[in-house]
């Protein structure tokens, strides 16, 4: 018996090789090599603190939660001081002429509520041109090298089910104007899917169910990839982060940068103001004196509905899954170096179709395996003078989550044109809309013609022939 089906069987998950004696030579490797990537004691662990006792590692909000401080926005509120806004801008500026920013783009996860058939970031998102989502980021990258005059390398992390055809599809498009050498891809890690006894389940005779470790385990595939050896050898020491769904989000955002910097800050976020109690967001609290990340499903409804004197939801910093990280807390999280570990796994109850020891193919009706996911924000906690900004929904925050209704391509479509009339109005051109501020007709602004309102009224006003904006303009 090999080894590594030995280390199966004394651990209780000798099933996994069930099937062993009637596969070929190559899907005993494949299946062989699957297992050797998983850590069964961790699974063991897991499975006891978690489907046993029932809940996430973490989520033992057993101390008192109180909303956490976060730094507002001028215009928003009266106690802002549009003086440090200014300074952090300058500061983010100058970071960013020194190239030490790297931007990086979770895009492992499997997209199933859009019900899109392949990566989420090849989706088409922009009002004329439907560029995908990959395409706009990019674009926004192209603009800030120009913009600061150093390379802005960007990562973009995959998972293997979509890693292949999230490298085609940059390189059928040329890789959408950015220097090649500059574009790093790299797979997160896998977690197998278990029953509620803690066994393993099998997607077939020769492959175990195995998932996407969730946006958390990009640490440790930033470290395990040698991206943040790469990183540290190019002098790049800020991460912006962002997820793959939000076309509107600002890739590489000066004053943001300038606040994490100013504040020597390990990871800083941005939070919007909640929509809605309801609102499908996670949300900036406070315990133990820690900042951390509540997510909407693990916040008890007598807070989510809280509100204060003012009438305003108490905890309303709603978190749109923007950070910048700084590079060491990256890499210490990253290599498990942490005290008591890295990030914490949480537990997803999710139809998982399996194939039993007998050899039977179920395609469950109801949940019945557990998945194990990390969240980037649980680093949160561990970080150093952790800052929180507040930011502007419409500038930043419009993703492609559901194929219709809230969060679709439709309403990201109407926040793109939205921002398009408030930047064109702001550089004085007349444009109808109706009440919401949503334009008649469909026009685009490419991030490379402006990515600003300021950039876009500098850039209208330097054209020599202003064009009618009509139906299918595209300002490149
Ligand atoms: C997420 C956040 C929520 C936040 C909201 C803002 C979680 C658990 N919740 O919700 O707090 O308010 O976004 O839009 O994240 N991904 C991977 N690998 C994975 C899983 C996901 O790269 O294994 C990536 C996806 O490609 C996507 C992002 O993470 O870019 C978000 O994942 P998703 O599961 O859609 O999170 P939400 O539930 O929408």
């Amino acid at each position: 018996m090999t080894d590594i089906r030995k280390y199966y069987e004394e651990r209780g998950q000798g099933h996994v090789f069930a099937h062993y004696h009637h596969l070929t030579d190559h899907q005993k490797k494949e299946l062989e090599g699957q297992a050797a990537q998983i850590d069964l004691d961790e699974i063991s662990a897991l499975v006891s603190t978690l489907i046993r006792a029932s809940g996430t590692a973490h989520s033992s909000l057993t101390g008192e939660l109180a909303p956490a401080d976060y730094i507002p926005m001028p215009g928003h509120c009266e106690t802002a001081d549009p003086g440090l806004w200014k300074e952090a801008t300058k500061r983010g500026e100058a970071a960013l002429r020194t190239g030490r920013v790297a931007a990086f783009t979770v895009a492992g996860g499997q997209g199933t509520r859009l019900g899109f058939d392949g990566p989420k970031g090849t989706y088409g998102v922009t009002p004329v041109l439907k560029k995908s989502l990959f395409q706009v980021f990019a674009e926004k990258i192209l603009a800030a090298t120009r913009i600061y005059g150093r390379p802005v390398p960007w990562y973009i992390m995959t998972s293997i089910l979509n890693h292949e055809d999230t490298v085609a599809f940059f390189e059928s498009n040329d890789f959408f104007g950015l220097s090649r050498d500059r574009v790093h891809f790299f797979t997160q890690g896998l977690m197998p899917a278990v029953d509620a006894d803690g066994k393993i389940l099998m997607a077939d005779r020769d492959q175990i169910a195995l998932s996407p470790d969730g946006h958390g385990g990009a640490l440790r595939a930033l470290v395990r990839s040698g991206s943040i050896r790469q990183m540290e050898a190019d002098g790049i020491d800020t991460i912006s982060y962002f997820q793959v769904d939000n076309p509107l989000v600002r890739c590489i955002d000066p004053t943001f940068i300038g606040f994490h910097l100013m504040n020597q800050s390990d990871l800083s976020s941005k939070m919007v103001p909640k929509a809605y109690p309801e609102e499908k967001v996670g949300v900036f609290c406070q315990q133990d004196g820690k900042a951390l990340v509540v997510e909407y499903s693990d916040l008890p409804e007598s807070l989510s509905t809280e509100r204060d004197e003012a009438g305003e939801l108490r905890f309303r910093s709603g978190s749109i899954a923007i950070h910048v990280f700084n590079r060491e807390l990256v890499s210490r999280l990253g290599s498990g170096n942490e005290e008591g570990a890295g990030l914490p796994f949480h537990l997803a109850h999710k139809k998982v179709p399996f194939i039993d020891e007998a050899g039977v193919r179920h395609e469950p009706g109801s949940p019945n395996g557990y998945k194990f996911e990390m969240f980037v924000f649980d680093a949160l906690p561990f970080a150093r003078n952790p800052v929180i900004i507040e930011t502007a929904r419409e500038d930043d925050f419009s993703p492609v989550k559901n194929a219709e209704g809230i969060d679709s391509a439709q309403t990201c479509r109407d926040d793109q044109l939205r921002q398009f009339v408030r930047w064109a109005r702001a550089a004085g051109i007349e444009i109808q809309s109706d009440e919401s501020g949503l334009p008649p007709f469909a026009f685009e602004i490419s991030p490379l013609f402006a990515d600003t309102a300021a950039r876009f009224r500098h850039a209208w006003d330097a054209l020599p022939h202003k064009p009618q904006l009509t139906e299918g303009l595209v300002l490149v």
